[in-house]
């Protein structure tokens, strides 16, 4: 049986959304039930500016509860050198560097043009690796921009490649605001994939028109194995109006043991942390997979 890997960004990508201050404790129970679920690999902050998404200011005491050198991964977002700096001293062992394909959301979400933010990922990346640091990297609006529109794939191409070639050991390909068909997707990997491998590719759909499930198959097909995802459906992007929560864990893994694939995760209890979490903030859960099981599953 194939593996497929999820990685889950809930805790991240999910949270850093959210218009109320999410207690310290939501985030570690939700984390260990993801954990407890199966996930071996757990997005659990970003080491960015607080006065740019305050919902990950509390990222170090998150990481400092953790057990950072057990079986999970836990990798945390570093946008430049001071993030770096917070994130060795709380402890991590992964980073995540993220750029963009696109100008105008590079310098919308990290006050940089997209060459700047490259130059700002080298220093990073160097000390990450004298650290023993693994690095991923991130390329959003690899299908289309809130604010230009649809995005050439060639671009998306030269800023993964660039990212492969200082050390990300891979790129996680965003659809930031979730506009991609399967046509678009197939069109954009198809131009990644002239240089980079397969095997060093993840998928990362955000489900705004409610595409990223036919957007997942269509990336299996084009051989991708690993795929970013969010228990319940959590999130946003903070810098990207209108772009709704990442596709929900439980809704991939639905899908991918459906396909004949192995992912190591236990449906069940993924489901009633997606249940336990969105009762927490006060809302039901966006995926489909927990309202069919229910409460009870
Ligand atoms: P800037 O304002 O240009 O930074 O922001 P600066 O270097 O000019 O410094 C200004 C202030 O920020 C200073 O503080 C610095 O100390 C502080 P002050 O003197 O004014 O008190 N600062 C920091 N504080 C904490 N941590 C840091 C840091 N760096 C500077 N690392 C910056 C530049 C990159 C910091 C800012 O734009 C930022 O934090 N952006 C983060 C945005 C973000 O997190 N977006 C969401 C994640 S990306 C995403 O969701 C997409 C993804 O899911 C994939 C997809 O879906 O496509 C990954
Ligand atoms: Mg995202």
């Amino acid at each position: 049986m194939q593996h497929v890997k999820i990685v889950e960004v809930g805790p991240r990508d999910g949270l850093q959304n959210e218009k109320q201050l999410v207690p310290l404790a939501v985030k570690l129970e939700l984390i260990r039930r993801l954990a407890d679920a199966g996930l071996s690999a757990i997005e659990a902050g970003a080491f960015v500016s607080p006065k740019w998404v305050p919902q990950m200011a509390d990222s170090a005491e998150v990481l400092k509860a953790l057990d950072l050198g057990g079986a999970v991964a836990y990798p945390v977002l570093v946008p430049n050198d001071q993030g770096l700096d917070a994130a060795l001293e709380a402890g991590a062992r992964e980073i995540a560097v993220f750029g963009a394909a696109s100008e105008s959301f590079s310098r919308k979400n990290i006050n940089a043009s997209i060459a700047e933010s490259l130059q700002r990922f080298e220093s990073v990346m160097r000390r990450a690796q004298a650290e023993k640091l693994r690095v991923r990297g991130y390329v959003s609006c690899v299908v289309g921009c809130p604010y230009e529109g649809p995005i050439a794939p060639a671009k998306v191409a030269e800023v993964t490649q660039t990212l492969l070639d200082m050390g990300c050991y891979e790129v996680s390909l965003g659809d930031t605001i979730g506009v991609g068909t399967p046509a678009s997707v197939h069109q954009m990997l198809d131009a990644v994939l002239k240089t980079a491998p397969a095997a060093r590719l993840a998928g990362h759909f955000h489900d705004t028109y409610g595409m990223a499930i036919a957007n997942i198959r269509e990336a299996l097909n084009a051989g991708i194995r690993v795929f970013d995802a969010s228990v319940a459906g959590l999130g946003g992007c903070p810098y990207a109006k209108g772009a709704s929560g990442n596709v929900a864990s439980e809704d991939v893994a639905y899908l991918l043991r459906g396909e004949g694939y192995h992912t190591g995760i236990d449906l069940t209890k993924l489901v009633a942390a997606a249940w336990h979490v969105s009762d927490a903030l006060g809302k039901p859960p966006a995926s489909k997979l927990a309202h069919a099981l229910g409460r009870q599953a």
